[in-house]
């Protein structure tokens, strides 16, 4: 995995291994490397595997923890360590600080912000080795039903992550909600369990992620689309903040309205790819789209609303020139009419770019897509731009439930 953040757990407790093992596997982008129960074994393992976290079980003797921790960071400089306690007099929280330690986690464990300690990790990682990767959003919208939306979300998504990045996919379409259904997934926590708890953080989206095989993490609409009734701009806002600051490429399936939904979709979207097919009705579709976007001053910006041609085929009454003519915005890519190959596809629930090798011309074209729009040169070398903000030097962060 391309930029993984690796891990050490260094903890008595089996259990409380097992529990910080599945909290940080949870997080995208992050593998335990290995875990001990002994301190000492636990830093040699540590030496070897040299990982980006060490978590070490603050436990008495508090001394020798802190000790190897302190010794621990003077050869490693840029592991960061977390400790693992119930200790919370200021003495020794103070010790642990000017041991190197830089979280503390207490129990019971808060999910969300492990994964804020993470992204820091990651994000102060990334900046040391030349800057983190670009982020991108991409939403896939026709104001149209039945354009090929859910087909190109999925299949966009399913391409980048091939190319070894963290990619989440999520399913906004709550009219249709197709995403699952098309990667052959059935997902026991979706998008209504976000919007069901108290409220919306970090580990209450993490935890309605469902993982595909591909590694591609997926949030999807419920089985029973009732259960998103009431779904509201600043939840959906909320939701894509969190996502955008954990994966390195969003991509949505848009509902096919402008809404409050869909709005703040695109207000948060890097680019918005507009699907159209070569048949009048669904120019039309696209021309009212775009004197939207017009009036929203999408169009100001360059590449902030693309033009995807979707069932193009040299027998289509309205060839890519034309529909570049009618509607004054360039055509960005073309995805082929292959009608065989998609609802194979979408029947039997293995998307077209879901092997190594895309199936059929639109998968070909799919995959084209996707490179055309994270180029792959430019995943890892990009600036900083959406990176969390540098850890302030010297401040500890304790955090946990109660
Ligand atoms: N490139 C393509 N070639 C042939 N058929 C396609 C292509 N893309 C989509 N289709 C067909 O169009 C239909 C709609 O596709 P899809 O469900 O992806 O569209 P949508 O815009 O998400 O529709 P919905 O209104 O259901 O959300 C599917 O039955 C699929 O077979
Ligand atoms: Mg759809």
């Amino acid at each position: 995995m391309s930029n993984g953040l690796s891990v050490v757990l260094v903890h008595r407790s089996e259990r409380e291994r097992a529990g910080l093992k599945a909290a940080f596997e949870a997080l995208p982008n992050v593998q335990v490397a290995g875990e001990r129960s002994d301190l000492r074994a636990g830093i040699a393992l540590a030496h070897q595997v040299r990982p980006a976290i060490l978590v070490l079980e603050l436990a008495a003797p508090v001394d020798d923890t802190l000790a190897a921790a302190g010794q621990y960071k003077l050869d490693h400089p840029d592991v960061a360590i977390f400790l693992c306690t119930d200790v919370f007099d200021p003495d020794t929280l103070l010790r642990a600080m000017r041991a190197g330690a830089t979280e503390v986690l207490r129990r019971p464990l808060d999910r969300g912000a492990l994964s804020t300690a993470v992204e820091r990790v990651s994000a102060l990682t990334a900046r040391k080795q030349g800057g983190g990767a670009r982020r991108h959003v991409f939403t896939v919208f026709s104001n149209k039903g039945g354009q090929g939306v859910s087909t190109i979300a999925t299949n966009l998504a399913l391409s980048l992550r091939g190319a070894g990045r963290e990619v989440a996919l999520v399913d906004f379409d709550y009219q249709s909600g197709d995403v699952a259904f098309l990667l052959g997934l059935s997902p026991r926590r979706s998008l209504g369990d976000v919007i069901a708890a108290p409220h919306i953080d970090s580990a209450s989206v993490q935890d309605a992620l469902t993982k595909h095989e591909s590694g591609l993490f997926v949030l999807a609409q419920p089985e029973q689309l009732d259960r998103v009734d009431g779904l509201t701009g600043p939840q959906v806002g909320t939701v894509l903040e969190i996502l955008g600051s954990t994966f390195e490429i969003v991509v949505i399936d848009a509902p096919h309205v402008f809404n409050e939904i869909s709005l703040e979709v695109f207000d948060r979207s890097s680019s918005v790819l507009l699907v159209a097919e070569p048949s009048v009705p669904s120019v039309r579709a696209a021309r009212r789209s775009l004197d939207l976007f017009q009036k929203l001053n999408y169009l100001a910006l360059p590449d902030r609303v693309r033009l995807l041609m979707n069932r193009r085929s040299d027998s289509s009454a309205i060839t890519a020139v034309q529909l570049e003519e009618t509607l004054g915005v360039p055509v960005f890519a073309t995805v082929s009419n292959d009608y065989a190959a998609v609802s194979q596809a979408i029947n039997m629930g293995r998307p077209l770019c879901g092997g190594s090798i895309p199936e059929g011309r639109a998968g070909r074209d799919l995959a084209a897509l996707a490179r055309q729009l994270v180029p792959v040169e430019s995943s890892n070398g990009a600036a900083a731009e959406a990176a969390a903000p540098a850890k302030r030097p010297g401040r500890m962060r304790l955090f946990g439930r109660g």
